[in-house]
């Protein structure tokens, strides 16, 4: 089927597990997802948005026991907080999927039960490695560690023995029709990148897929064999069927079925990508038009992910920031192909430089003029001479280019090009001088002029900008007099000259904060640098692993409280073969003064860290309790300086 022709869209994120709290990564997604649904209405399609959470399997059930609660409570308590993250962000999602939802179990039995009857779900035993973290069972590939355990290849962790009866799909007998697929549909998996990857995993053999556990228990269970629970992936895939009516709402099923687009991390394109259309195939679905493995977010170089306690919580960033300067340069920042680093710098460089600059400015700027100059709204208008036409012309090559742009998922190009022609704007605006024609009655026509067509430009681009930052743009647009919604003007319609020169403009308001790093990072120093969180039980280490640790007992030549800060000290200490500066967040414990001349422990070769301007070469080890204040464990009996703690 054509997509531009379609009148729908389907849209979907991977449902996620609820094993913790949401992160960066997750909000990723779901921003993507959603600017990619708000671009669509835009384009007059119908569009269903669905995601939701994950929340049968193994990794739940283990998860809640360590936290001594039940998985439905753990999973109604998690769902609680991706609900209100979504609103947050002002997610607008069409249905929130939940796989513990009874006409999703029911769906699943059905769909289960229908390829059973087919022949491709047959019974037999499993004898393997399966990691539970990323609920996969390992190839037979993957070199044993030791007796007993394998390393998970995707996540680096411990992947246990598993020996049991089990259901299985006949993944086999669908290598040559996946084949098939990526040859007859090559945006089937997107980017292209990941394309020859999943299609050089195809070419390598597919084995037959265990798709039931008998020793996990909560999962739905097998029709008629309630010893076995269904594979958490077989249940969480076909939520994107159960999601859009399929056993309860037909009319909803069919006219959304297939999927236009899976968006999804990289991490889990395999089980999309190969696992889910032969699944589709063996069932007779139509199947999805594109399926987008996006990159990563890291944090010091390694993915953010839950499991390594390494995740930045978007509230912080949300509390001072607001939603749209995040959602701008999650999306700005990266192709969405691509990994990207995490880092505060960049973040505020973007709020300052892109949003409050030149962005908030062009609108202060612009809106305030047309309040001094023509009193809120601007009458006749003087000719428009070549400079004036070419930004109008400009528009219209902008609108066409940022389309496509869109259109093809490059989010970070068209925000590019919008930009582009925001600096084009100011300059225009900087060129005509309008304050020195204020100045000059007889100007009056062409100090409309300019006013008015520097309008129409800030009208279209926050047009533009509504799927990407949509709170700030409707701002803007009524601050423009606009009396209408955003969406519901329509983007073949969109015309440069729509706005109305007599409408009055509003009293603008800064819309975008300019935030200094430096104050950021010391209201917030660990929370807000991805600081593990201490809930849950962390894994075993081995005595290896602990050995790379350079712990000594350290002595504080001096201390002193650092300016501007309500919690950082700055220490010098002794290390027994050197000096090394360390600053820690200890103020609201001890007074400076008193840590002079202690003893403690500190790790030596951590590496350094850069906190609020000061480098940090070792850290000192503490306590910290509920309410984040720290306690020292200072050393009671003598001990030389430098001495080794193991
Ligand atoms: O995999 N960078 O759930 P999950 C970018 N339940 N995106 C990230 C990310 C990061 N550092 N970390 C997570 C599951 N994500 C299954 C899915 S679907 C039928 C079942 C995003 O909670 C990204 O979309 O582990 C990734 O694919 C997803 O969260 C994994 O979420
Ligand atoms: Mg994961």
């Amino acid at each position: 089927m054509d997509e531009r022709h379609k009148k729908t869209f389907y849209i979907t994120t991977p449902i996620y597990y609820v094993n913790d709290v949401p992160h960066i990564g997750h909000a990723y997604t779901t921003i993507i997802a959603d600017a990619i649904s708000r671009y669509k209405k835009l384009d007059g399609k119908k569009v269903f948005f669905l995601t939701g959470t994950d929340e049968h399997g193994q990794k739940i059930e283990k998860s809640a026991q360590e936290k001594g609660m039940e998985p439905i409570e753990l999973a109604d308590r998690v769902v609680k907080r991706f609900k209100s993250l979504w609103k947050k962000l002002n997610i607008s999602y069409d249905y929130f999927i939940r796989t513990t939802e009874k006409r999703h179990e029911k769906g699943v039995q059905e769909l289960f039960q229908n390829l059973k009857e087919k022949g491709d779900i047959y019974k037999g035993e499993y004898k393997g490695y399966y990691c539970v973290s990323c609920e996969n069972f390992l190839s037979e590939d993957v070199p044993l560690e030791k007796e007993g355990h394998k390393i998970c290849p995707d996540c680096g962790k411990e992947a246990g023995k598993v020996s049991e009866k089990c259901y299985f799909f006949r993944l086999s007998a669908y290598q040559d029709k996946l084949l098939e697929l990526y040859e007859k549909k090559p945006l089937f998996v997107r980017p292209q990148s990941r394309m020859n990857e999943i299609r050089s995993f195809v070419e390598k053999g597919l084995k037959d897929l265990s798709i039931t556990r008998s020793t996990v228990k909560w999962g739905i269970s097998v029709p008629d064999d309630p010893e076995q629970s269904i594979y958490v992936w077989f249940d969480a895939l076909n939520n994107y069927l159960t999601g859009i009516g399929y056993g309860w709402n037909k009319d909803l099923y069919q006219s959304f079925w297939p999927p236009d687009i899976h968006m999804i991390g990289k991490d889990i394109l395999r089980f999309h990508a190969v696992y889910w259309p032969a699944f589709l195939m063996a069932g007779d679905f139509p199947l999805p038009q594109t399926v987008y493995g996006h990159g990563w977010w890291l944090k010091d170089k390694t993915k953010m992910s839950k499991s390594k306690g390494n995740v930045l919580d978007p509230h912080i960033i949300l509390k001072r920031f607001g939603t749209d300067p995040l959602r701008y340069f999650l999306l700005r920042e990266i192709p969405i192909g691509l990994d990207g680093n995490f880092s505060h710098e960049g973040f505020i460089h973007r709020c300052n430089s892109d949003l409050a600059n030149d962005l908030g400015n062009l609108v202060q700027r612009t809106l305030t003029m047309i309040r001094k100059y023509f009193d809120g709204n601007i009458p006749t208008l003087g000719e428009e001479l070549s400079d004036d036409i070419s930004l109008r012309k400009r528009f219209d090559a902008l609108k066409s280019r940022v389309a496509d742009f869109y259109d093809n998922h490059s989010i970070n190009k068209a925000l590019e090009e919008i930009w582009t022609y925001i600096n084009s704007v100011n300059k225009y605006l900087a060129d005509s001088e309008p304050w020195s024609l204020a100045k000059d009655e007889t100007q009056k026509e062409r100090l409309a002029r300019i006013l008015y067509q520097t309008a129409c430009a800030l009208r279209g681009i926050s047009y533009f900008l509504y799927p990407v930052m949509p709170e700030s743009a409707q701002k803007i647009w009524d601050f423009l007099g606009e009396e209408t919604k955003i969406e519901q003007a329509s983007l073949p319609d969109l015309k440069f000259e729509d706005y109305k020169a007599y409408r009055e403009i509003l009293k603008p308001e800064p819309i975008f904060p300019r935030v200094d790093l430096k104050d950021f990072l010391k209201d917030e120093p660990k929370a807000a640098q991805g600081e593990p969180k201490k809930e849950g039980k962390m894994s075993q280490i081995s005595f290896n692993e602990f050995k790379k640790m350079d712990l000594r007992v350290a002595e504080i030549l001096s201390a002193e409280k650092v300016e501007g800060t309500r919690k950082l000290v700055k220490l010098e200490a002794d290390i027994g073969d050197e000096k090394r500066q360390m600053v820690a967040g200890i103020a609201d414990t001890y007074e400076p003064e008193e840590l002079v001349g202690k003893k403690l422990v500190v790790i030596a070769n951590l590496e350094p860290a850069t906190i609020h301007g000061i480098e940090s070469q070792a850290m000192l080890l503490a306590g910290v309790k509920e309410d984040g204040t720290a306690v020292i464990p200072f050393f009671v009996e003598d001990i030389p300086t430098g001495s080794k703690v193991q």
